[in-house]
């Protein structure tokens, strides 16, 4: 039996759900018998049963209970969330054997589930390709290991470096093929913050707009403005909220709060040198036209000074139709 193998191909089931089980983990399953995979199962939406569980319920009855073998992505739960603890279905299926990929780093599961699993007399093993299910889960391990969210912050830029033309009228920066490079990117995410001049000045939609199935993250504005236009199309469908807090750290908390894993900023330079300062961001992305604006604007000269002097590095950098994409780490 090569556990590597049969871990990977459960990796594999987990990631094909990463648009709809946000912002859970992805987690894949499998059952392994007489030399072969004889079920497998995944945890395909937010609030569905688990991949556990899936792949239990799917598994030809005639087969021993005994001669199994359990392949879990993550550490199965031991608690009553959504859905039933997925330990007491393992347990009760008869199967003997598990094979963990790595610990849920999630504190009301970690180590509880191995520990009820052990204590029933399954033969348990934890830890194989345990970097590969972190990075499939990145966000969410993140979020637990540093008590926030991840923060991402994309702008887009003229080569002259700017954000809008003077009077803050939006001008269109970048491709329509970066453009939807950034819904791809959003759908990636939890939610969505901008800032109250962004609002106002270019009425942004800040859904994602893809051709496949994905949980809409939560759009959140920050903002003085509590008596908002509500006609803007922020607030055309319920996934928002306006939180009135100038004190990023606190917005951050009550994001944490409400469970989230992960935020993508989308705003002006004034609020993205805000979380700059308060060195919260932890990927920064920008796109970059070859197009110049001119002479005034609303620039991010700023913001990219602090990338440089904050010595993000640059992991990627590529073209997407005629613009330039970046991305930094702030690590
Ligand atoms: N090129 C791009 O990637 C891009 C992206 C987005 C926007 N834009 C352009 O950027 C322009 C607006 O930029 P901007 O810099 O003036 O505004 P902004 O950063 O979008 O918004 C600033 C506003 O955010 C709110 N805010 C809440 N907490 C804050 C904090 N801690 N720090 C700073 N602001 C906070 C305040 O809203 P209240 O005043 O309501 O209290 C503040 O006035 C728009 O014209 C838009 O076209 C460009």
């Amino acid at each position: 039996m090569d556990i590597k193998k049969l871990m990977a191909e459960a990796i594999q089931l987990s990631i094909e759900h990463k648009y709809k089980t946000k912002p859970n983990p992805v987690v894949g399953a499998l059952l392994y018998a007489s030399g072969k995979i004889v079920s497998s199962g995944a945890h395909e939406y937010f609030g569905g049963p688990h991949a556990e569980v899936n792949c239990i319920e799917k598994v030809d009855p005639d087969i021993k209970k005994g001669e199994l073998t359990l392949f879990c992505t993550l550490e199965p739960c031991n608690h009553t969330g959504k859905t039933p603890p997925c330990t007491e279905k393992i347990i009760s299926s008869g199967i003997k054997k598990i094979v963990i990929g790595v610990v849920d780093p999630n504190p009301l599961v970690s180590g509880q589930g191995i520990k009820k699993l052990k204590d029933a007399g399954i033969d348990v093993t934890v830890g194989v390709l345990e970097e590969e299910i972190k990075s499939s889960n990145e966000f969410y391990f993140f979020k637990h290991e540093n008590k926030r969210p991840f923060v991402t912050i994309k702008i887009a830029q003229t080569l002259d470096n700017y954000a809008a033309d003077i009077n803050g009228k939006p001008i269109k920066i970048t491709s329509e093929k970066s453009n939807q490079d950034v819904h791809n990117t959003r759908a990636l995410h939890d939610v969505i913050v901008t800032g109250g001049n962004t609002l106002r000045n270019d009425d942004p939609t800040m859904n994602v707009r893809v051709d496949f199935n994905v949980n809409q993250p939560k759009r959140i504005l920050l903002s003085s403005e509590i008596n908002a236009d509500f006609k803007l199309n922020f607030f055309k469908d319920e996934h928002f909220q306006i939180i009135d807090d100038a004190d990023l750290k606190k917005v951050i908390q009550i994001i944490y709060e409400q469970n989230f894993n992960s935020i993508l900023v989308e705003a002006g330079p004034k609020l993205v040198e805000s979380f700059l300062k308060d060195d919260l961001c932890d990927r920064f992305i920008s796109y970059q036209s070859p197009n110049r604006l001119g002479d005034e604007g609303i620039s991010w000269s700023s913001v990219l000074n602090i990338i440089e002097k904050n010595r993000f590095n640059l992991t990627s950098s590529y073209t997407i139709d005629r613009d330039i994409k970046r991305v930094f780490r702030n690590d």
